[in-house]
């Protein structure tokens, strides 16, 4: 689709969270973890974008960023056309409501104890979003939104699969009826079939509510998969930018390629043939990054000017950004 007839939802300029490391018995501080430096995209309505990199990269903190459980080191964040990045606490109440998130780990993120009825519900009670006659129906059709039985509402979270728990998490997340909803690596370390279906029902709702979301994961193929649209992200910053399929067929970036390389395909005769780039060294501790390029120590084309200047992310075909100045 063309991206100058979709509306922006969220965008994002500049954002930069640092944290403090704090050191001795006055906790002096005496350098920053960079977990996000320097970023922009957009968010359009209706779209998956995917956030995709290896763990430590930023991804979480960007999330966290967004949905402003953080606030930001720098940087605004638009949310329907409103600056959302330095309000603060009271300002955000009614902004609060439209920004959903489904974590890693839905046995930590909701009361196992409680009845999947009453965690989905919550959240109705809480924004006033009911008024108390039509309150069962609405867990009701949350449940069948997620392919749950709506008998499931008088269980507890300890008794259903991870799979099941999973899908309560994104009915809880879908009950105020946010704007976006943030997917933060919901299905890692589930089995490929139970991460199938989560995926797909992303999907599903995706068609059937409009749904916009920012997908959070490790898997580059699974990001692509479900995405419209992928950053990859490398040391706090974002790579490359591009539509899910550009990026399958014209990955730029060297570390793009180095994930694409390392990610087995299913076809037996292209999976032989298949180059595995290892890539030397490993990812940069974010309290003292390489200079220039994050990415120059491990990269097999860098040149010199790697070392000093930060590439900037810059268009190089229809909807396809590289930070690579060899690309
Ligand atoms: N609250 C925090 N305080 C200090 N450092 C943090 C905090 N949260 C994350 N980090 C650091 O920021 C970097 C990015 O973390 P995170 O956003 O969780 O990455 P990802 O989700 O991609 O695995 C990591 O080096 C992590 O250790
Ligand atoms: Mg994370």
């Amino acid at each position: 689709m063309n991206k100058s007839h979709q509306e922006i939802l969220v965008e994002v300029n500049n954002l930069k969270m640092y944290f403090p490391v704090r050191r001795g018995i006055f906790r002096r501080k005496v350098g920053e973890v960079k977990a996000v430096d320097d970023i922009d995209f957009t968010i359009m309505r209706n779209e998956i974008l995917g956030l995709v990199g290896e763990s430590g990269c930023g991804k979480t903190t960007t999330g966290r960023c967004i949905s402003r459980l953080y606030k930001p080191t720098s940087g605004s964040i638009f949310l329907e056309g409103t600056e959302i990045s330095a309000m603060s606490e009271k300002q955000l109440k009614p902004i609060r409501r439209s920004i959903g998130i489904v974590f890693q780990n839905p046995y930590t993120s909701m009361p196992p104890g409680q009845r999947v009825g009453n965690i989905i519900g919550n959240p109705l009670i809480t924004y006033h979003l009911t008024d108390g006659t039509e309150y069962k129906d609405r867990i009701a059709e949350l449940l069948h939104s997620v392919g749950l039985d709506p008998a499931m509402a008088n269980r507890t979270l300890t008794e259903l699969s991870p799979g099941q728990r999973q899908r309560v998490a994104i009915a809880r997340t879908l009950a105020p009826q946010p704007s976006l909803v943030i997917c933060d690596d919901p299905v890692s370390g589930m089995d490929v079939s139970v991460q199938a279906q989560l995926i797909n029902l992303l999907d599903e709702l995706q068609e059937s509510l409009g749904l916009t979301c920012l997908f959070l994961t490790r898997d580059l193929a699974m990001g692509q998969y479900i995405s419209d649209r992928v950053a990859v992200m490398y040391s706090g910053r974002i790579v490359e930018l591009a539509t899910s399929r550009e990026l399958c067929e014209n990955p730029l970036h060297p570390y793009t390629r180095a994930l694409i390389s390392a990610t087995p395909v299913p076809d037996p005769v292209l999976e032989s043939k298949r180059h595995y780039t290892v890539l030397p060294g490993e990812a940069p501790d974010p309290v003292t990054p390489p200079t220039g390029c994050h990415f120059h120590p491990r990269c097999p084309i860098a040149v010199g000017e790697c070392h000093e200047e930060r590439p900037p992310l810059r268009e190089v075909g229809v909807d396809h950004y590289v930070a690579c100045i060899k690309a």
